[in-house]
């Protein structure tokens, strides 16, 4: 790649380009000084580099990774890529967010410890996120040293502080599964409409919310059973305590930097309408702790008693970057971390989150910190949610696209980078990804406008110049050299107003399009005469494709690297006065550098992701007599022993008690459900008098009941169990 471009004089000057205003004054060219110039919100003012902290919200490790996530980290990726471009100081990391019921629960369900599930999840989401272009410079785990470190010190300090209370609290818990319920498993009618199956904190049917305790007829959604209230003692960050209020108060009101807010607007409303009024206090104490069994850290001192999930997700931010740091050995964390030295340092911690958990990262996170003595958020960026075709992902519309599925087609992450940063202007709403209106943005602006430059004009300069480029038209070049030294298109990138960035991106790129469409370069061609022209024409556009490229590189990473092979150049930054390629610069042939998408493919993608969750319509079997039926001795059984059987992919040996002297032995296919550990205690059907059975692990004594779909297509097997009260023994009839 030709590292010369910089140091060469472009033959032919551009007018004036490089002036700027700058707090009134005005400065020209100067390599150097032009880069420290940064815009916001139409003032300019001179700056050192930046030195910042960036995160993305941490996935939960219960789940693949969608196009709904993405929006969020796309965003943030596109920020990292241009400060990074503008010479700016950046650290970038995120992680999986791995504790709490959810995790236990789906590792249990699928045979797994919960570090191995978490240890799968994260090769999984690490893959989907490179393949999206975003480029963390770590990706973690919650379920971390680094993290139980940081927890521990900011519990101890909050404590130091008078900041944490112990009280007993009443709460569900199942009586079967033998644990505390989360809102979320819980089920049960809602108390306003009466609406059946709904959970625990709010009704999906009339929205209302309400506490676990007014649903009618609570079940546990674990087991079914019928949830008992118990006493436990929990512990409370105390955010009732009026330091609290006063300082998230003040933090909400203060700027980020000049000019910038520490929230969105819409996010700083609805702070305001948290904290109330001056002198009011409405924050209730927040609830940090849960009961074993929890997948967690358990609080020091505290036995039994576990950091809840959100206490120590957004401390993963820290965990993972002090990870980057201890392997890296060059970063000094404290500057960024620690409150004093990072007011000395001017470093800068920006979280980029969606609207969902804003409450988290607005009110709990900002005050942990402060009150052990860490360095607080300078800037919350917010997204809003994502509708695919007007309407919530849903699976069986194969709407709920997998992040995996769309790379599995083959279609470009790049398109989606595209189509999302149109959408984003640095707001809260929610965006739509509609998928026909995505195909024709793609087609129409980077294959019909951008692509097509060079397509056009490439073929020339290699055929007829050996591949070097001429002198530069300057008048052509103007509109481009103007737009760089105003720095619009990077201020809307500041401002992550993508949207715009991208629609004056594109003005530029019809303005060289109607270029060529003037000088007709396929008309000068066979012009014998006309080659000096030819050479002008096509130097110029290739050099007015380069800057188009270098625009569109935070969000187009991998096309502008492909540009940056093709031009030879070395690789694009966002500094310096403007220039032009210089002549005699020799380029690569060129190669196809994007492809249309076809509808087909879109469909395939749709294909791929519905119906996972379609109703299971099992045909039913020939009508029996009830005699029939009573021929099978169905009986509740107690596990009273579960392990697994050397040399046995499927089974699982499992001891029965169904209140006869001896307990029976049985073989039942449900290892890929379930691990031998969680089974043994629980209630379950078996048919009692099925003749035994010699196998080559022993002999199995009848058959236990489980349900799955016929199709084998939603997976699982799903264990059935009696309705609390249910004996060993009991006949089923
Ligand atoms: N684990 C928490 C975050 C902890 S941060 C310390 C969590 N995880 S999540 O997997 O549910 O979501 C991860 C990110 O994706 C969040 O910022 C969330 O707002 C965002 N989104 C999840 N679904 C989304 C859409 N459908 N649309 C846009 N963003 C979405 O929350
Ligand atoms: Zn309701």
């Amino acid at each position: 790649m030709g590292k010369n471009v910089k140091r060469k004089a472009p033959k032919i000057k551009t007018p004036d380009q490089y002036k700027q205003t700058v707090n009134g004054e005005t400065i020209t060219g100067g390599h150097g000084g032009f880069a420290r110039i940064d815009v916001f919100h139409g003032k300019t003012f001179q700056a050192m580099p930046r030195k910042i902290f960036i995160t993305s919200a941490l996935p939960y490790a219960n789940g693949d990774i969608h196009l709904g996530h993405l929006v969020g980290y796309i965003q943030a990726d596109i920020w990292v890529r241009f400060q990074r471009m503008r010479g700016n100081s950046v650290h970038y990391v995120c992680a999986d967010d791995t504790h709490g019921t959810p995790v236990m629960l789906r590792a249990e369900k699928e045979g797994l410890t919960p570090e191995a599930l978490i240890a799968r999840v994260h090769g999984e989401h690490l893959r989907d996120f490179t393949g999206f272009g975003i480029a963390f410079d770590h990706y973690h785990t919650t379920h971390s040293e680094e993290t139980r470190r940081y927890a521990e010190d900011i519990y101890a300090k909050l404590t130091a502080n008078g900041l944490i209370e112990a009280r007993a609290i009443a709460q569900f818990y199942d009586p079967v599964k033998a644990m505390f319920l989360p809102d979320r498993f819980i089920k049960g009618e809602c108390p306003k409409c009466g609406a059946a199956d709904q959970y625990g904190d709010n009704c999906e049917s009339c929205g209302a919310a309400y506490a676990p305790t007014e649903l009618k007829h609570p079940r546990s959604a674990i087991s079914g059973a019928i949830p008992v209230l118990r006493e436990s003692e929990h512990y409370f960050f105390r955010l009732s305590d009026k330091r609290a209020a006063a300082f998230l108060r003040e933090w909400t009101r203060s700027e980020s930097r000049p000019g910038v807010r520490r929230l969105p607007l819409e996010a700083a409303n609805k702070m305001r309408e948290w904290l109330g009024e001056e002198g009011e206090y409405k924050l209730s104490d927040w609830d940090i702790s849960r009961d074993a069994p929890y997948f967690g850290f358990e609080i020091p001192g505290a036995p039994g008693k576990y950091f809840y999930v959100w206490l120590d997700a957004p401390i993963g931010y820290f965990a993972s970057f002090r990870h980057l740091a201890d392997k890296r050995g060059d970063i000094p964390v404290e500057d960024y971390t620690d409150a004093g030295k990072a007011a000395a340092a001017g470093t800068e911690m920006v979280h980029f989150i969606g609207k969902d958990i804003l409450y988290f990262h607005a009110l709990f996170w900002p005050a942990m910190l402060e009150f052990a003595g860490y360095r607080t958020p300078s800037q919350l960026c917010v997204n809003g949610f994502l509708t695919v075709d007007g309407a919530k992902m849903s699976k069986s519309r194969g709407t709920f696209i997998t992040a995996r599925s769309w790379l599995d087609q083959e279609l470009d992450p790049e398109a989606l980078r595209y189509y999302f940063a149109g959408k984003s202007n640095g707001s809260m709403e929610d965006i739509d990804l509609n998928l026909d209106d995505m195909i024709a943005r793609v087609n129409a602006d980077l294959v019909g406008k951008f692509v097509n430059i060079a397509s056009r004009c490439a073929g020339f300069i290699g055929k007829r110049f050996d591949g070097r480029l001429g002198g530069i038209d300057a008048p052509a070049t103007e509109a481009f050299a103007a737009a760089w030294a105003a720095g619009d298109i990077a201020a809307a990138f500041e401002a992550r107003d993508y949207s715009r960035a991208l629609r004056e991106i594109m003005r530029l790129a019809d303005l060289a399009n109607q270029y060529i469409n003037d000088r007709k370069p396929w008309e000068l061609a066979r012009q014998p005469d006309k080659a000096a022209e030819l050479h002008l024409v096509c130097s110029t556009a290739l050099t007015l494709f380069r800057d188009l490229a270098r625009y569109l590189k935070p969000v187009l990473p991998a096309l502008a690297a492909q540009v940056e092979t093709f031009l030879a150049i070395a690789p694009f930054d966002w500094q310096g006065p403007w220039q032009a390629l210089p002549a005699g610069h020799r380029i690569e042939p060129y190669r196809h550098l994007a492809a249309r998408i076809e509808r087909a493919r879109i469909d395939a993608l749709l294909e791929a992701n519905r119906g996972s969750l379609a109703p299971v319509v099992p045909s039913p079997a020939p009508t029996i007599a009830i005699d029939d039926f009573a021929r099978v001795d169905l009986r509740v059984a107690r596990i009273v022993e579960a392990s697994h059987v050397e040399g046995a992919g499927k089974l699982l040996r499992l001891v029965l008690d169904i209140g006869e002297e001896k307990p029976r032995q049985v073989f039942a296919g449900i290892k890929s459900a379930y691990a031998p550990e969680t089974l043994a205690g629980r209630l379950t059907v078996m048919v009692a008098n099925l003749a035994p059975r010699k196998m080559k692990f022993g002999l199995s004594e009848g058959m236990v009941l489980a349900a799955s779909d016929p199709d084998g297509k939603t997976g699982g097997i799903h264990l059935l169990s009696p309705d609390i009260g249910a004996m060993p023994g009991m006949k089923i009839k």
